[in-house]
C-alpha cells in the first residue's frame, strides 16, 4: 500500500523517482506522482493508474524539467477520497512552495482541516496528506526553517505518518519523520536516497538508516542528519540490507508469483540452516528468548496473523497442540483487536507476517505487550515495524516477496512452526524421541519432494484450463489440511477473482452442499493419514450432488480415477508434513488459471502488498 522514493544527488532525479516507484509497485496503487524542486522552482506531475502513465507524461514534460536537484515521488493506494489525480501525492500549500508525500493515516485530520480552511488554506483534495501540507506550510510562515516547521507540524498529528518534505526556498535539503509507518534513508556517496520500503533503494545501496517513530531527519546531497521532537540530535545506527539487487529480478519466469513458488526448496533449505542440522540433533531455536523453564509450564499461547499468515498459524496450532499439548487460539488480528481478551503475563504471544508492516496485526502485539505477554513476532522482515516490537523474533528467510499473493513466505512460514513446534516439544519431552527423528528426516526431504512437483507441472495446467471458466469453486479438507484448504482457495480467489471457498470437508452437508451441482467444483485435499476416509466420504456426498470433482492426493489408488474427474498426485509424505506439498500444486493451479484468464497475476486488482492501514 502506498510507497514513498526520494532522491537527492548528481543523478538523473527523475530516472531515480521512476525506477524507485517501479520497484515499489508490487505494494499495489492507484495512482502516482512525483515532485521536483527544478532550478528554483517547485514541479509537481501526477498521473491516475499505472506507472506507465505518470511516465507516459514525464516524456511529454521533458522539455520543462531542467535540471532537478531533489525530488519526492509517491505510488498512492486509495484511502481518503477516491483516485483522482487530485487525491493523487505530492500534495501542496496555497503558495505552491511546499511539497509532501505521505503515507499512513492522520486521524485528526478532519479538526485540522477545519482549522486550517477558517486559517484560508485552500484545499484541492480529500485526502488527510493535504492537511499536514498546509500544516508544515502554517509552522514555516512562522519559523522560516523547514526542519523545525516539521518537527512543530508533526506534533500535532494523530495517526501514522511517513512524511517527505521539500521547501522551494530550501533546496538543499528534504526533511523527512515518521511515525507508525516505515521510512529509511539509503546513503550513496554525495547522494541519499528515502524510500518507504528496500525494494526502492536496493539498486543503488545496500547501507541504510531506519527512522524509527517521532523522528524527523533532515538529508542533504552529502550529509544527513536525525533529530527527535525536541529538537536532540539521535546517532543512528548504519545497517547493512538484508537483500541483494537480484531479488527483484523475475530470473527469466513469466511471473514473479512463479519465480516465487519455484524458489520454495531453496526457503525451506534457509529456514533449516542453522535450526536442524541433523536428525540425531536437537532443534536449535535461540531466537526464542524464553527461559526452558517458563516454557516447560508454558500453558496457553495466542497466535494473531491476518490472511495467508494466519493460514500459517492455523498449521501452527494444529502441530504446537499436537506435539506439546500447550492450548493454542489463532485469531484473524482485526478481530483479536477489538474484543476483551483473556491475555496476560502467562501467554505467549506469536504475530505472523510476511511484511511486519500489517496494521492490524501491529495494533493486536502491542495490545497483547500492554497486557504483559511475551511477544514473538515470526516475519519475513526483521527490518520491520513488527520485528521492533519483538520480545523473540525469528526470521523466516524467504527474501523479498513481489507477488501480491504470498507464495514462499508461506511455505517459510510453515516451516517455521514446524520448528517451533518440535523446539517446544523437545524442552516439554511431550514426543517420543523417535517420532521427533523421523520427522526431522522428513522434513529434510521436502525440499525434493517440492522440487519434484516442480518438474511435473503438466497435469495442474491441464486442470488449470478444465476448470478455467468455472465461476465458483469449494476446497474441501479436514485436520491439518483444512488451512491447507482455506489458502489454495484464497489464492485463486486473489488472482483469478474467482469465487473460491475453503470448508472443513465434515461441514459440506450442514449447508454448503444446498449449492452443489455440475457448476459447482469440488478440490478434495486428500492425503493419507487419520481422516483420509472421511474425506472420501464427502467428496462421494459431492458427487451424488453432480458437483465435478478434482483430488489433491498423496495416494496411488487407482479407484480414485474413477470417481474423480481430474486426480493431481502429490508424492507421499507424513500427514503432519502434508501442508508444505500439498500448497504447492494449489497455487499454481491458482496460477495458470489466472494466467489462462490473462489476469494481472502479481498485481491484482484492489489488494496491495502491506496493508498499512486497519
Ligand atoms: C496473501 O496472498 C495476501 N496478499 C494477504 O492475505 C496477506 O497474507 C495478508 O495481508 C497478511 O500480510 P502479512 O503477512 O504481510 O501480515
Amino acid at each position: 500500500m502506498c510507497g514513498i522514493v526520494g532522491y537527492i544527488g548528481n543523478r538523473d532525479v527523475v530516472d531515480v523517482l521512476l525506477k524507485g516507484l517501479t520497484n515499489l509497485e508490487y505494494r499495489g496503487y492507484d495512482s502516482s506522482g512525483i515532485a521536483l524542486n527544478d532550478e528554483g522552482n517547485i514541479k509537481i506531475f501526477k498521473a491516475l493508474g499505472k506507472l506507465g502513465n505518470l511516465k507516459g507524461l514525464l516524456k511529454e514534460q521533458e522539455k520543462n524539467i531542467i535540471d532537478p536537484v531533489a525530488g519526492i515521488g509517491h505510488i498512492r493506494w486509495a484511502t481518503h477520497g477516491s483516485p483522482t489525480e487530485d487525491n493523487a501525492h505530492p500534495h501542496t500549500c496555497n503558495c505552491g512552495k511546499l511539497v509532501l508525500v505521505h503515507n499512513g493515516i492522520i486521524e485528526n485530520f478532519k479538526d485540522l482541516r477545519e482549522e486550517l480552511i477558517k486559517k484560508g488554506c485552500i484545499f484541492k483534495s480529500q485526502t488527510d496528506t493535504e492537511t499536514i501540507a498546509h500544516l508544515v506550510a502554517q509552522e514555516y510562515d512562522a519559523v522560516k526553517d523547514l526542519k523545525k516547521a516539521v518537527t512543530k507540524a508533526v506534533k500535532r498529528l494523530n495517526g501514522a505518518y511517513a512524511i517527505c518534505v521539500m521547501y522551494k526556498d530550501e533546496p538543499d535539503k528534504i526533511v523527512v519523520a515518521r511515525k507508525n509507518a516505515p521510512l529509511l534513508i539509503g546513503i550513496g556517496q554525495n547522494e541519499h536516497f528515502i524510500a518507504s520500503d528496500i525494494p526502492a533503494v536496493i539498486e543503488y545501496t545496500s547501507q541504510v538508516v531506519y527512522l524509527d517513530d517521532m523522528e524527523v531527519g533532515v538529508v542533504k546531497k552529502d550529509e544527513f542528519h536525525v533529530y527527535d521532537v525536541e529538537g536532540n540530535e539521535v546517532n543512528k545506527k548504519i545497517e547493512k540490507l538484508p537483500f541483494e539487487p537480484v531479488a527483484l529480478s523475475k530470473r527469466g519466469y513469466k511471473h514473479f508469483m512463479l519465480k516465487e513458488i519455484h524458489e520454495q526448496p531453496d526457503v525451506i533449505r534457509n529456514v533449516l540452516n542453522g535450526k536442524l542440522y541433523d536428525i540425531d540433533e536437537k532443534i536449535i531455536l535461540n531466537e526464542v528468548k524464553i527461559d526452558k523453564e517458563t516454557l516447560k509450564n508454558l500453558q496457553r499461547i495466542e497466535i494473531i496473523a491476518c490472511g495467508t499468515s494466519l493460514h500459517a498459524a492455523m498449521v501452527g496450532k494444529y502441530l504446537i497442540e499436537d506435539f506439546c499439548g500447550i492450548a493454542v487460539d489463532v485469531e484473524a488480528s482485526s478481530e483479536y483487536i477489538y474484543r476483551k481478551t483473556v491475555t496476560n503475563e502467562h501467554t505467549l504471544v506469536i504475530g505472523v507476517s510476511q511484511s511486519g508492516e500489517t496494521a492490524d496485526t501491529i495494533t493486536a502485539i502491542k495490545q497483547a505487550k500492554k497486557k504483559g505477554a511475551h511477544v514473538l513476532i515470526i516475519t519475513n522482515r526483521p527490518d520491520s515495524a513488527m520485528a521492533r516490537e519483538a520480545d523473540s523474533l525469528i526470521p523466516i528467510n524467504a527474501g523479498i516477496e513481489v507477488s501480491v499473493a504470498a507464495t514462499k513466505s508461506f511455505t517459510a512460514q510453515l516451516m517455521s512452526f514446524y520448528m517451533l513446534a518440535m523446539f517446544l516439544a523437545e524442552i516439554k519431552g511431550s514426543v517420543p524421541k523417535d517420532i521427533l527423528k523421523e520427522l526431522k528426516h522428513d522434513i529434510i526431504q521436502l525440499p525434493t519432494l517440492i522440487d519434484e512437483i516442480l518438474t511435473h507441472k503438466e497435469p495442474i495446467q491441464r486442470c488449470a484450463r478444465l476448470f478455467a471458466n468455472t465461476k465458483d469453486f469449494i476446497y474441501i479438507a479436514r485436520g491439518i489440511n483444512l488451512a491447507t484448504a482455506y489458502e489454495g482457495a484464497l489464492k485463486l480467489k486473489e488472482i483469478s477473482y474467482i469465487n473460491a471457498t475453503g470448508y472443513p470437508a465434515g461441514e459440506l452437508k450442514h449447508g454448503p452442499i444446498a449449492m452443489l451441482d455440475e457448476s459447482m467444483p469440488v478440490l478434495s485435499i486428500l492425503m493419507e493419514g487419520k481422516v483420509y476416509e472421511k474425506i472420501l466420504s464427502n467428496s462421494e456426498e459431492a458427487k451424488a450432488r453432480n458437483a465435478r470433482l478434482i483430488a489433491l492426493t498423496s495416494s496411488q489408488d487407482k479407484t480414485l480415477d474413477d470417481l474423480f474427474e481430474v486426480v493431481l498426485r502429490i508424492p507421499k509424505v507424513n500427514e503432519l508434513l502434508s501442508p508444505v506439498l500439498a500448497s504447492v500444486p494449489l497455487q499454481l493451479l491458482a496460477y495458470y488459471i489466472a494466467e489462462f484468464l490473462g489476469k494481472d497475476v502479481d498485481q491484482p486488482r484492489n489488494l496491495a502488498k502491506s496493508v498499512t492501514v486497519e
